[in-house]
């Protein structure tokens, strides 16, 4: 295992650039040092930051995330700009911001290839938790705070959907607040009262406007905000799951832990790049993305009077969508296919409590564990096709089949789990120096 210069050496260091820096120092950056805790703060969470150094391509997404809110915060600022949220106006308003507005096809084209590329990235950064167990003690907190995240990113993305009032906006948003209606008792009054009206009209659109552009992004950055202070009270997993707290120098610093900055900084800028290359790619040559990104029928004004043949929800939902389609009607009420979908969601929650393995990351996990969590992946994919696809009898039967297998994955875990045979955990992280 190489040795780290920065970390291992259990003299005191001497001062680098980065500590005179830091320091609140004189002139402009003291006078505000001495009202703000700026220099404190960027120590604590960049400068000073040790995270360990074994971080891998995995680790890559939590920043994209963050990035990709930008993007779609300052986007979304330039576009309700020209945006109109009527429903008279919107659809016509989103024309001209493609045909007329100065670079309002590309800020439009970067927003909505920005919602879709916010759920590749969230989604990976999702799995990375699961391969390495990042949800286990101590960081069941930060895990909550990303799923409610997660929930705010889907209603988030929901509201968004509506906005230029297509076809697919009209009749999507339809048939997803039809499913409160389910709810027995409640139902009728709930789904009204969710559109603000008896149907979805240019009230319903008003709202979730406003919901979309400040009320929904508050929340998500302040959750962004909890999560990242939740992360760095509790330091950060790695590819090993092991503790880096543990073994620490002299100096009260983890043996195997770096700076935030400059090693990681750098990192994430590499990630950012290929990130970009790609994104680029898809906003300049292929903003649709085959109908997955922008639906087709979203290309026609919203028409109440005529149901497209598909309904179909965005890629980002359709495992959810294929779930909700698998359960069939009982007693002539779908509510225990809407039951289900949100189980699927709750049941992420729990992760924290239903893994009992004695290690975290699959790296240690023994057959069995790799085993669930490839028929997890395989599950989670099928239903997302499946839910693109019209509901015949036999994609119906697949959907219902994946929909067991998911719930196998969370449900048998705490059993599976504690059987399974593991390796043994090294002392410290693995590491090798290019
Ligand atoms: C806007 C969305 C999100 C942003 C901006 C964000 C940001 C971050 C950042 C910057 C990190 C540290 C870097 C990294 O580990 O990749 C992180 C770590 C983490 N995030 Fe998120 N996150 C988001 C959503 C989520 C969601 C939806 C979940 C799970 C439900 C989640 C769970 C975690 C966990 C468990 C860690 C710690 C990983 C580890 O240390 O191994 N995050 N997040």
């Amino acid at each position: 295992m190489a040795s780290n210069p920065v970390t291992t050496s259990s003299a005191p260091a001497a001062p680098g650039i980065d500590d005179v820096r830091q320091e609140p120092g004189s002139g402009l950056w003291g006078w505000i040092n001495a009202r703000f805790p700026a220099a404190k703060m960027l120590k604590e969470h960049v400068t000073e930051y040790y995270a360990p150094k074994n971080f891998n391509n995995w680790y890559l997404f939590g920043s994209l995330a963050l990035f990709v809110l930008v993007i779609q915060i300052v986007t979304g600022i330039f576009l309700t700009m020209s945006y109109k949220p009527s429903a008279a106006e919107a659809f016509g308003s989103v024309e001209y911001i493609m045909r007329d507005v100065e670079w309002g096809w590309l800020i439009r084209y970067l927003h909505s290839t920005g919602a879709s590329a916010f759920f590749v990235v969230v989604y990976l950064h999702m799995f990375r938790a699961l391969l390495y167990g990042s949800y286990r003690a101590p960081r069941e907190l930060l895990w909550i705070l990303g799923m409610l995240i997660y929930l705010v990113l889907m209603a988030e993305a929901f509201m968004g959907y509506l906005l230029p009032w297509g076809q697919m906006s009209y009749w999507g948003a339809q048939v997803i607040v039809s499913l409160f209606g389910t709810i027995p008792v409640i139902g009728a009054d709930l789904q009204q009262w969710i559109k603000g009206d008896y149907y979805i009209s240019d009230i319903t659109l008003n709202r979730f406007f406003a919901l979309h552009v400040i009320a929904l992004p508050l929340v998500l950055v302040m959750l962004v905000a909890a999560h990242i202070l939740a992360l760095h009270e509790v330091g950060s997993n790695n590819p090993d799951g092991i503790e880096i707290k543990k073994k620490k120098d002299a100096r009260g610093i983890p043996l195997d832990g770096i700076p935030f900055h400059p090693y990681y900084t750098v990192k994430d800028i590499y990630g950012l790049g290929i990130f970009l290359t790609i994104f680029c790619a898809i906003v300049f040559f292929a903003p649709t993305f085959g109908g997955l990104f922008l639906e087709a029928p979203n290309f026609d004004p919203a028409n109440p009077m005529l149901t497209p043949a598909h309904i179909v929800p965005v890629w980002y939902f359709t495992p959810f969508y294929a779930m909700l389609r698998a359960v069939p009607s009982f007693a002539g009420t779908q509510v225990w296919g809407v039951i289900v979908m949100f189980a699927a969601i709750a049941v992420l929650f729990f992760l924290p409590w239903l893994d009992k393995s004695p290690v975290r990351s699959v790296r240690y996990r023994g057959p069995i564990y790799k085993g669930m969590l490839a028929m997890f992946v395989v599950s989670f994919v099928a239903l997302g096709y499946l839910g693109l696809q019209p509901a015949t009898p036999l994609f119906t039967l697949f959907s219902q089949l994946f929909t067991f297998l998911y719930f196998v994955f969370f449900l048998a875990m705490p059993w599976y789990s504690r059987i399974d045979k593991v390796k043994p955990v090294p002392e410290r992280v693995t590491y090798h120096a290019h």
